[in-house]
């Protein structure tokens, strides 16, 4: 099985996740090709058999890019089996209302894009505050301070479960019901 998988990210914490899927997928024995949401434009959905859609929230929003290739090729992705994994720090937070919120929003951008993946993971993302400028670090400071979670501004903090994603990509690999390939390679985005 060749399963493709698309990423957009702000600050390169979901590149990072969309390239461990692809490792998790390799391992256990099938073929993964990663995409960057900038380059949408060179994915040949003729060599899928699966599709995994990586997307981090940003001002309750996802990526446009993502959002409107979805939107796009909305027919075809019908036709292959499909996962959503939702970044987000709202996944992180210790109140339940975030939560609902975040699959609130997951749900809102499902409508609006027409695209509905059989299976979805709320991953929690990380605060990479050395790569903001001072306003955005100031911003989630102030965020993490309201929410419990470190402000300690000198280094990122990363909030994953990787174990927790790793459990995901093999049930939905196992959900497409694919024999495992006896070769298999990647292209890391
Ligand atoms: C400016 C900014 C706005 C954010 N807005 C939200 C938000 O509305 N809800 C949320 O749960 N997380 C929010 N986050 C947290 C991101 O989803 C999290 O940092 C994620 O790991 C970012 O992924 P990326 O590094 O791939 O861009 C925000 C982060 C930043 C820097």
């Amino acid at each position: 099985m060749h399963v493709i998988v698309i990423f957009g990210t702000v600050e390169g914490h979901t590149r990072k996740i969309a390239r461990n899927i692809s490792a998790t997928v390799q391992s256990l024995g099938h073929q993964a090709t990663v995409f960057d949401a900038g380059d949408l434009g060179d994915v040949d959905l003729d060599i899928a058999d699966a599709v995994m859609v990586c997307a981090p929230v940003h001002m309750s929003q996802y990526p446009s890019a993502i959002a409107h290739w979805l939107s796009t090729h909305a027919d075809d992705l019908a036709k292959l089996p499909g996962a959503f994994v939702s970044v987000s720090l709202a996944s992180a937070s210790p109140f339940p209302e975030e939560h609902a919120e975040i699959r609130k929003l997951t749900e809102a951008f499902f409508d609006r894009t027409g695209w509905h993946p059989r299976l979805v993971h709320q991953a929690a993302g990380a605060l990479r505050y050395p790569r903001y400028d001072f306003l955005k670090r100031l911003l989630m400071k102030h965020i993490a301070y309201r929410e419990g979670g470190s402000t300690d501004v000198t280094k990122d903090h990363e909030f994953t479960n990787w174990n927790a994603l790793s459990a995901f990509v093999a049930s939905f690999v196992d959900e497409c019901g694919a024999t495992p390939e006896k070769a298999n390679q990647a292209m890391p985005a």
